[in-house]
């Protein structure tokens, strides 16, 4: 007998089909090639930390596995890490936040998957960023959630104001998910912004979701957490503030985050949590305990010093080769810059003749993608020397420097 062929458009989901691919993974496919060829590829694409984790942490992580620290945990996280957390809001922010407030969750993508899971209903209404991280619509959407973009410009660092949000305010708006410092940008909210931003959402209702996953990678001045301004999260703030081990304790493989919710959260995080992956890695929760001592902090520090210089020399160099850098990003590792012609075509014959793989703004913005790209500089300063030179010399080929 014989079958009817698959239709795939009608067996897949409309969210597995509506999902946008990341452009970038193309041009990362076609920079390996070149590598292999034996071209000197540079990547200023990556988005996360070129130091790898702290050998104290990986240290922690071979006991853990030597000692069998493999079984499940409790879904909310092990309660001394949950204390730790809360440990260093106090120590670093001043901000009292209850160890059970804390949920531990795999990476910062699962926390904002429970954040969304857990406030939002079909159909609700969610205002992101345009330039923002890409997946954030995903959460949304995968919760039954419409996303909204409000954009943001180099004239506002890229960060949304309270009126912004106001103006796209709507009947079936819930809340808004942020992010401070902000991918691509590198850009972070000022205190006041944040406290307007807030009481523009209380106004109306609604919930804050702040993603802090860029919070201790910041230069010039120190880092600055929303619970800062707003307290603990609470039934009058409706604030979940998001973090993660990623970015600056250098776990991304790790997959280890976290988030804070108010009381009234706590109950529905856990069901999702015992529901959706039962908990977070277990070795990675021991060893993440250790992140909090000296010597791990102590190497933490250096490399946010050095991702300092990084940025520094960058800031500098690439406008004298050429590029317009319209915001002075003072967080995270990257920069979103202008591209002298459409930036798919920019980054391709940067890639193609000059070996330098840099990301299209695309992946990050519907509006600007197309005249801005994102540079990380999560590689060393000898490596951002030599991409430097090329860029400097593609712009002179196209006669912008
Ligand atoms: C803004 C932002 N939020 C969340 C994530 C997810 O991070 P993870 O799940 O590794 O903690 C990323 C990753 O790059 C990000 O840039």
């Amino acid at each position: 007998m014989q079958s009817t062929p698959i239709q795939p458009a009608l067996i897949q989901s409309t969210l597995s089909q509506q999902i946008a691919p990341f452009h970038v993974m193309e041009l990362v496919k076609q920079a390996d090639a070149l590598a292999q060829q034996g071209h000197p590829v540079v990547h200023l694409s990556i988005g996360e930390p070129d130091f790898g984790t702290p050998p104290p942490v990986l240290e922690a992580y071979c006991t853990a596995l030597a000692e069998h620290k493999t079984r499940y945990t409790a879904a909310l996280g092990l309660m001394p890490l949950r204390e730790a957390i809360a440990g260093f809001y106090q120590s670093q922010f001043g901000v009292l936040v209850r160890p059970e407030q804390i949920v531990v969750t795999s990476g910062a993508s699962a926390a904002l998957q429970f954040a969304c899971l857990a406030l939002l209903n079909p159909g609700d209404e969610v205002l992101l960023t345009d330039p923002g991280y890409p997946c954030n619509k995903t959460f949304v959407q995968a919760a039954g959630g419409q996303p909204r973009f409000v954009q943001t410009n180099a004239a506002n660092n890229f960060q949304p104001t309270a009126e912004d949000l106001s103006a796209a305010w709507r009947p079936n708006t819930r809340g808004a998910l942020l992010a401070s410092p902000n991918n691509p940008t590198g850009t972070r909210l000022s205190a006041s912004q944040c406290q307007a931003i807030c009481t523009a959402i209380a106004q109306r209702g609604g919930f804050l979701i702040m993603d802090e996953i860029y919070q201790s990678l910041c230069y010039g001045s120190p880092a600055r957490s929303i619970l800062q301004t707003m307290g603990p999260p609470d039934e009058h703030n409706q604030l979940v503030v998001i973090n993660s081990f990623s970015k600056y304790f250098g776990m991304t493989g790790l997959r280890l985050g976290w988030m804070v919710v108010p009381d009234y959260l706590v109950e529905g995080v856990e069901k999702l949590a015992q529901n959706l992956s039962i908990c977070p890695p277990a070795p990675a929760q021991w060893a993440a305990l250790a992140c909090f001592d000296q010597a791990a902090l102590d190497i933490c520090e250096a490399r946010r010093a050095e991702f300092g210089q990084r940025r520094d020399f960058l800031l500098k160099a690439l406008p004298e080769a050429g590029l317009v850098v319209d915001t002075t990003p003072d967080s995270a590792f990257y920069l979103y810059v202008k591209t002298p012609i459409d930036s798919d075509n920019y980054c391709n014959r940067l890639l193609n003749q000059h070996w330098v793989c840099a990301v299209p703004g695309k992946d990050f913005s519907i509006n600007l993608g197309h005249e801005r790209m994102r540079l990380s500089y999560a590689n060393s300063l000898n490596n951002l020397h030599q991409a430097v030179e090329r860029i400097r010399a593609f712009n002179t080929s196209l006669g912008v420097a």
